[in-house]
């Protein structure tokens, strides 16, 4: 998996070079590149913003230096183009799944407010939302996805690690515990204990019903 983030603030992507998703970049499991929009500026100023026809406030990211650096980053249209927008399509566990089935995503991050709506006419495939809250740019969201993507790629995580997770089967996660077994007078479940297979099973099932139930009772087309 190769991802293209495009940003004006390409200092913001560090993060993605720590932990998991760093060890896996490094280890060349997945590609993450992160492009700086105003490398490929024509405005003698390196101006990559502008204000808005019609007035208003704030500025508007201008269409050619995205344009460029598209056209310069995905010639042929190989990747699954993404702007990250809070006017999108609300990201979800399932598109995580959709969008492993592309070698390439490429990221649009918007900043102030927003992008030339001819950006999005010619060169973007879908617009995404991480939630219907409005963040001061695209940067928190492209890493949002670049990380959810990136621990489906083989060799990310173990062998084991995406098995019982939250949303796997649309059903939240059992709870976890380790050492000690007691904490200020709480004990570990006698039956994590117990070394029976079949009764732990049962039980983080039964957990991890009684969890959603409690906490997102619309997962199973329950009311709230
Ligand atoms: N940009 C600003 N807010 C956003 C959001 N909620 N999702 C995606 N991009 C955004």
């Amino acid at each position: 998996m190769r991802i293209d983030i495009l940003t004006l603030f390409p200092e913001m992507f560090e993060p993605l070079r720590q932990s998991i998703i760093g060890r896996a970049r490094r280890e060349g499991k997945i590609e993450i590149n992160v492009v700086n929009i105003r490398d490929y500026t024509e405005d003698k100023h390196l101006k990559c913003d502008d204000y808005p026809f019609g007035g208003g406030a704030g500025m508007v990211m201008m269409a050619q230096p995205i344009g460029s650096a598209i056209e310069a980053i995905d010639p042929n249209h190989e990747a699954r183009r993404i702007y990250l927008s809070p006017k999108g399509r609300v990201f979800h566990q399932q598109m995580v799944f959709e969008y492993l089935s592309y070698d390439r995503l490429l990221l649009l991050c918007g900043h102030y407010e927003g992008v030339d709506q001819r950006v999005l006419e010619l060169f973007i495939d879908e617009e995404v939302s991480i939630g219907d809250y409005v963040l001061t740019g695209g940067e928190l969201p492209a890493m949002v996805i670049a990380d959810c993507v990136s621990r489906y790629v083989d060799g990310v995580l173990s062998a084991g690690s995406l098995v019982d997770e939250s949303f796997s089967e649309n059903l939240l996660e059992y709870p976890q515990y380790t050492r000690p077994v007691e904490y200020r007078g709480l004990t570990v479940p006698e039956v994590l204990r117990s070394g029976d297979h079949g009764k732990i099973d049962a039980w983080r099932r039964a957990q991890a019903e009684a969890e959603t139930r409690k906490k997102r009772p619309d997962l199973l087309g329950e009311e709230k």
